[in-house]
Order: structure tokens, then C-alpha cells, then sequence
């Protein structure tokens, strides 16, 4: 990777933000693909939003991501929020021309692409979807978007689900997501179920969200943690016969999608896997 006069920064705020994969994944593909990009990641303090956010912009970054805790507060500092992270009410991309910035949620986007690689539309299906919080929304959303049938909604507090569901279906003027409690969820007539919650995740890898739930074969099974690779859900899915997958697709894919958003440039799916499993994934 060259570092010249042109070399233009993208950051990640949050806090916070050492953990975050974001920066080996980003700057992997800007140096293979030759794009003239950074990307570094900023701990913000509590207070500092609006000073970071200003900074950026009066040094031209191309663009930022943001990470918890200010993907819903980012939203204030904003001068144009597109119409799907508005609904989701949390953003985790903001790009930035002439000063102008606006907000994005590529979480949602990055889903919905993982699935049509698998060769599933979503258009008139029926999901299940476990969790009711940030990642879930975004789900929601574009799942919704795509013209999903029903999501039925299952949360350990029910009442999120309640109140999740009421918001969705008064925006959509629909009845389309049903809060459920689990014990309720069958099989049958579920062509997705995908797992938003940590259950199942490292170090804690003996969870599953769904224990002693019975698959039906031809239901996909999401789930969006990708540390391990297969999860409990998972393997018990796969055992059962269904086709599964893991978070690296949403991973990856937010990221392109993000990349996509501040140069312009689509890199493909494959290729990028390739440059970042056994390396960094
Ligand atoms: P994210 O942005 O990753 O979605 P979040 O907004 O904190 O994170 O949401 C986490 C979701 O996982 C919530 O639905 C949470 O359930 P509650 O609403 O009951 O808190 C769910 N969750 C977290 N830990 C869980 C656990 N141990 N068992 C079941 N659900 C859990």
C-alpha cells in the first residue's frame, strides 16, 4: 500500500473499536484491488460525536463507518438519512460529498445479498427471525423491502417484539410481522429462520438459540454470528438437512456494500473471500 498526496481517509467511530475486524478487512481489499483509500479506526468519547463527525468532514474523509455506541446517535449530526436506515433508526455508514453527509445501514443490504447468493428471494416467504434488537431491525427492513410474506418475531423480552412489530406493521400498514413466543414456532412453513442474537457466539459456544427445535429440510438457516464459523444452531440445522449460513457473507457484505457506497466500486463477493479467508476470517 502506497500513501500519497491523494490518499484519502475512511474511519471507524465508535467505542469500542480495537476489536473490530472493519480495518483488516478494508484495508486488505483497498491494497489488493489498488484503491487509494486508509481506513482507521477512532475511540470517541462520549461527548466528542459532533467533534469527531467535524473533523472528518473539515479533512475530507471519503467517508466513515460507525459502531456501538452511536449508530442511533450519529443520526442527529446528519444532513440526509436514506429511507430504510431511517426505519431501521440506526446508521452504520455515512458518506460524505462537499460537506454533505448521509447515512446508510449496509447491515440489511449486506443480508439480503448473502441470501440471493444462495439463490433465495425472499419475495412471499415466510421467516422467523430470533432477537429484537439493531441487527434484527435491519433485517426487518430490507426483508420487508424485498416482499417477505410474514416474519414471525421471537425475542427472550416479548414485549421488544411487541413493540417492534407494532412500529413495522403501523409503518407498512400491515400485518406482516407476528411476535411470537418460541415454543410456538414450528417448522412447517418456514422457508428462513435467522438467528440475530449472541447466543451461540465465542467464547459462549455451547448456546443455541433454537435448542431441541425440529428442522424441516427445506428451511435456510441464517445465522449472523461468524465466531466460530458454525454455530450450535447451525450444526443441529445442518444435521437436519438444511442449508445454512453463517455471518461471514453479512460481514463481508456490509462491507462492500459500504466500499460501494463512498468509491463507487462493486468488488465481487468470491474474490473478496478469497483475499481475506485463512488470512483474516
Ligand atoms: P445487535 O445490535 O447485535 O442486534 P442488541 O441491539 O443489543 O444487539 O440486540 C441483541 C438481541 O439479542 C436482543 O434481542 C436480545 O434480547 P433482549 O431484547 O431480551 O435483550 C438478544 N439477546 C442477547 N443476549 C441474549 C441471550 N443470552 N439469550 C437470548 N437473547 C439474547
Amino acid at each position: 500500500m502506497t500513501i500519497n498526496n491523494n490518499t484519502r481517509l475512511i474511519g471507524l467511530i465508535g467505542s469500542p473499536v480495537e476489536h473490530s475486524l472493519s480495518p483488516s478487512i478494508h484495508n486488505a481489499l483497498y491494497d489488493t484491488f489498488d484503491m487509494n483509500f486508509v481506513y482507521m479506526t477512532f475511540d470517541v468519547k462520549a461527548n466528542e460525536l459532533q467533534k469527531a463527525v467535524e473533523g472528518m468532514c473539515a479533512l475530507s474523509f471519503a467517508g466513515f463507518n460507525v459502531t456501538i455506541p452511536y449508530k442511533q446517535e450519529i443520526l442527529k449530526f446528519l444532513d440526509d438519512i436514506d429511507e430504510e436506515a431511517k426505519m431501521i433508526g440506526a446508521v452504520n455508514t455515512v458518506t460524505l460529498h462537499n460537506g454533505n453527509l448521509k447515512g446508510y445501514n449496509t447491515d440489511g443490504m449486506g443480508f439480503i445479498e448473502g441470501l440471493k447468493r444462495m439463490g433465495f428471494n425472499p419475495l412471499n416467504k415466510d421467516v422467523a427471525i430470533i432477537g429484537a434488537g439493531g441487527a434484527s431491525r435491519a433485517i426487518c427492513v430490507y426483508l420487508l423491502k424485498e416482499g417477505v410474506r410474514c416474519i414471525y418475531l421471537i425475542n427472550r423480552t416479548h414485549q421488544k417484539s411487541l413493540e417492534l412489530a407494532k412500529e413495522f406493521n403501523s409503518q407498512y400498514n400491515s400485518e406482516i410481522i407476528i411476535p411470537i413466543e418460541k415454543q410456538e414456532l414450528k417448522c412447517a412453513n418456514l422457508d428462513l429462520i435467522v438467528n440475530t442474537t449472541p447466543v451461540g457466539m465465542w467464547p459462549q459456544i455451547s448456546g443455541n438459540p433454537l435448542e431441541d427445535f425440529k428442522f424441516c429440510a427445506h428451511t435456510v438457516v441464517v445465522d449472523i454470528i461468524y465466531n466460530p464459523k458454525e454455530t450450535r444452531l447451525l450444526q443441529e440445522a445442518r444435521r437436519q438437512g438444511c442449508t445454512v449460513q453463517n455471518g461471514i457473507d453479512m460481514l463481508i457484505g456490509q462491507a462492500l456494500e459500504s466500499i460501494k457506497l463512498w468509491t463507487g466500486i462493486d468488488i465481487s463477493y468470491n474474490h473478496c473471500k478469497k483475499i481475506l479467508e485463512g488470512n483474516i476470517l
